[in-house]
């Protein structure tokens, strides 16, 4: 099913200054949403007006955070053309993800439909400066209206769009991340490797007593407080003398586009790119032994964001004397560089406008 209906809106809003756009604070004209119910199916997909939706207050999203979200992003390259970054990988995420949150996953032809005649409804909205981009928010929550614990039988998926600058404040600046050890954003058998809203509602407490000390996020461990995991909003990389680690997927990781499209670029160059459990003190031994080069973290949001001070322990640990790193600049002006088509895409990554 994609037949999809379009009512547009009849008062467009002023564009937003594209230097000023930082990330998730302006929402386009339009919405993309369809409805599934047991025993019908998918049905009633449109393109409306951005406007509030209206939920049964007992729906299971607000009770039981039935929620599962994807980050993907549209391109306006040089020549005007419009290009969506591995949106295909995207799906099948949410495919993972709405298998283990108990929720029904849009067919592969109503997720790319739906984003391909949303993103063309408000095309205007994308904008064309370095390091912007219109980040898509595909959104799917349980709708059903009941208290029992038990998985809704209707779901929603709907998508937004929001053009974008920068996600951290610090632009493309080095970020400063707490290393932290007293909230845990995941566990083996939990939903770390899927794009729930409950890992990122588990992450609010420690982001925000990490900001208050002046870190942009906080690096999350796991159980053992010793194999590092991830940022929440990136994956990370560490770059040492021998080899460069990223923490392999261990089922509370998420599984990043961004981080699997870095991987293989690194491969690419033949770089020793090596996914494996690493730990905290051997970050740690890194830096002390001056092993560790450059860190960085890798997201669609975030892009690639280098890490310049992490701290742990109640010691701030510089790394690469707080400066960008070289394979940090690198990798950024090549993933960027495929997605403006300014270098060929030969991993098959960048799918039209159509
Ligand atoms: C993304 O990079 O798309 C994310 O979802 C990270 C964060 C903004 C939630």
């Amino acid at each position: 099913m994609t037949d999809i209906q379009t009512t547009l809106t009849k008062t467009p809003k002023a564009l937003p200054p594209s230097d000023k756009l930082g990330f998730g604070n302006y929402f386009t004209d339009h919405m993309f949403v369809a409805k599934f119910a047991e025993g019908k199916g998918w049905y009633d997909a449109q393109i409306l007006p951005y406007s509030p939706i209206p939920m049964d207050p007992g729906a299971s999203v607000f009770h039981y955070g039935q929620a599962l979200f994807e980050g993907m992003k549209a391109f306006r390259q040089a020549d005007g053309k419009v290009v969506f970054f591995r949106p295909e990988f995207n799906h099948n995420r949410m495919v993972e993800g709405a298998a283990r949150m108990c929720l029904e996953a849009p067919p592969l032809d109503l997720f790319m439909e739906g984003m391909q005649q949303l993103v063309k409804v408000d095309e205007r909205w994308i904008p064309s400066e370095p390091n912007t981009a219109l980040y898509i928010r595909p959104t799917l929550i349980g709708t059903e209206g009941f208290l029992g614990v038990r998985p809704s039988k209707e779901t929603m998926f709907f998508i937004i769009l929001s053009p974008v600058g920068s996600y951290y404040g610090e632009g493309s600046k080095p970020v400063k991340i707490w290393t932290e050890e007293t909230y845990l954003r995941a566990a083996p058998g939990g939903l770390g490797a899927v794009k729930a809203g409950a890992n990122y509602a588990s992450s609010l407490k420690a982001a925000l007593e990490a900001k208050k000390k002046g870190y942009a996020q906080v690096l999350w461990l796991d159980v053992e407080h010793q194999g590092i995991e991830e940022v929440g909003t990136m994956n990370v990389f560490f770059v040492f003398k021998n080899e460069i680690v990223t923490p392999a997927l261990n089922g509370s990781i998420l599984n990043g586009g961004t981080r699997d499209a870095v991987v293989q670029l690194l491969k690419d160059k033949k770089l020793p790119i090596v996914e494996r459990r690493i730990t905290i003190t051997e970050v740690i031994e890194g830096l002390q032994k001056g092993e560790l080069l450059e860190a960085f973290g890798t997201g669609t949001a975030a892009v690639i964001s280098p890490i310049g001070e992490l701290h742990y322990r109640g010691k701030d640990w510089l790394i690469n004397n707080g400066q960008t790193g070289d394979l940090s600049k690198t990798i950024y002006a090549e993933v960027t560089a495929i997605q403006s088509g300014k270098l060929p895409d030969t991993h098959n990554w960048i799918t039209p406008l159509a």
